[in-house]
């Protein structure tokens, strides 16, 4: 496996707590504070913010930003509510960008598009506005930043949180089923997926064992990278700075296979995984009490455990399982905030960037959302900790977050990936078909972009 496509964050966690260890946490959160008090006097203005996600994150959102308005009373700010889809989202910035507009100032980009950004110009490089403040960097998961947000010698971006794919299980139904824990292999997930969905389809006919992600989309990539990587596979290498792709392995088919039988042979997702399936229709319908194992993202744990919900209290979290003989895997997602370069406001979008990334802000990001924080200096914290247990329980998920291919092509790679992968899930071509198809397209692209 190519290491610049696999850069385990572990040791980077590590050493963000022994930071964290020698800067105390009030101090930095002090020193936000007061920088805000002193430069609310001299800002004024409006700026956009545009922001999508689950409707309780914008909600979230729209708090933030009266917080930040009451540090700063000279400023307003408007929050431009995005889709919840990543691609939308994307789509919903190009557009704006190539046109050059100013319009919003500041957004949140996911970290599968940052090269792409960053390639096209369209990005305010931060670097001169963290001098002039003598902003601290070494708080934030640094092999994060250095992959993800510093690229061609500049800093674009910051990291407001970070994703990795975790299992999601119902802990009352694996105790009645007889199971003591959850399951380590993709076999052992089938086994006690059908166990538990033949016996709760007798008095729920809407029960499946296992819901994903797998509608032609974003988050299909993500569900795929962790069957092709913890089957040993890959998407592809850098070899002299140039990307090679490698999609029909035959690790890869065989995990693509695999992901095939969980919705026709194993018969244990639903077929409305490749037509419907995205983050919030499998949040809710595990929430919902009519799944036993969920693939998501941390923001589910936070809804899954609110007061409204029927689950709340029977989820356990754990590592995605593997293929005998390898590793869990875990994709690398997650959000980061970077400036509009024709932005007329770039000072008060600074501002924002400060805010959104403060000791306060980030720790609340993980107590009332659910999110890994980007800052490594809150995973300590005494509230966070109880909030969210398996921030900590978990950070070794961390170990095996597999970056998508960071290339300033990727949404077009994207593109390929999702049409082709959901094709072999809808039964349309065979996975091996599927993926020799990709790949050709792949090859055509790499050789498009030089
Ligand atoms: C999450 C992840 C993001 C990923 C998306 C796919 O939002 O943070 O990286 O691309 O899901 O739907």
């Amino acid at each position: 496996m190519s290491t610049a496509l696999r850069k385990p964050l572990w040791g980077i966690v590590l050493v963000g707590l022994v930071v964290f260890g020698v800067v105390a946490s009030g101090c930095i959160g002090g020193t936000t504070e007061s920088t805000a008090g002193t430069q609310s006097a001299k800002l004024e203005g409006k700026i956009v913010f545009a922001v999508g996600g689950a409707p309780n994150e914008i909600e979230y959102w729209k708090q933030v930003i009266t917080e930040f308005e009451k540090a700063y009373p000279g400023v307003t700010v408007e929050l431009k509510r995005q889709a919840t889809d990543t691609d939308q989202r994307r789509l919903d910035l190009v557009n704006a960008l190539r046109a050059k507009s100013s319009d919003p100032d500041v957004f949140l980009m996911d970290v599968a598009w940052l090269g792409q950004f960053i390639s096209s110009g369209w990005l305010e490089p931060l670097d001169s506005y963290v001098q002039k403040d003598n902003y601290d960097l070494s708080v934030f998961f640094q092999s994060v930043v250095n992959l993800a947000d510093k690229q061609n010698g500049n800093l674009w971006a910051l990291p407001v949180y970070v994703d990795a794919g975790l299992l999601y299980y119902r802990t009352d139904l694996l105790k009645k089923y007889g199971y003591d824990k959850p399951p380590e292999t993709w076999d052992q997930l089938v086994e006690m997926a059908q166990s538990i969905q033949q016996g709760e389809r007798k008095d729920n006919p809407n029960f499946w064992g296992f819901v994903w992600q797998g509608k032609q989309y974003e988050g299909l990539v993500c569900d795929f990278v962790e069957y092709v990587y913890s089957n040993g596979g890959e998407l592809g290498y850098f070899k002299d700075g140039k990307w090679v792709p490698t999609l029909n392995k035959p690790e890869n088919v065989q995990a693509l296979q695999f992901m095939v039988d969980l919705i026709h042979k194993y018969k244990i997702s639903p077929p409305s995984t490749y037509t419907e399936m995205t983050e919030e229709p499998v949040r809710l319908t595990f929430q919902q009490g009519n799944a036993a194992f969920e693939r998501n993202w941390p923001y589910a744990w936070g809804l899954h455990n609110a007061n409204d919900s029927p689950v709340r209290g029977k989820v356990g979290i754990a590592p995605l399982p593997h293929f005998p003989g390898h590793k869990s895997a875990a994709t690398l997602g997650g959000w980061h905030i970077g400036i509009n370069r024709y932005s007329d406001n770039k000072e008060i979008a600074w501002a924002f960037v400060k805010f959104v990334e403060s000791y306060e802000q980030q720790k609340n990001f993980a107590i009332k959302l659910g999110w890994n924080p980007g800052r490594t200096d809150v995973y300590d914290d005494s509230d966070v900790l109880k909030a969210a247990p398996y921030l900590k329980d978990l950070r070794s998920v961390f170990e095996n977050a597999v970056p998508r291919p960071i290339v300033p092509y990727y949404p077009q790679l994207s593109q390929i990936l999702q049409k082709y992968v959901n094709a072999a899930l809808a039964g349309s071509m065979s996975p091996q078909k599927a993926l020799d198809e990709a790949q050709k397209e792949a090859e055509e692209l790499v050789k498009q972009y030089g």
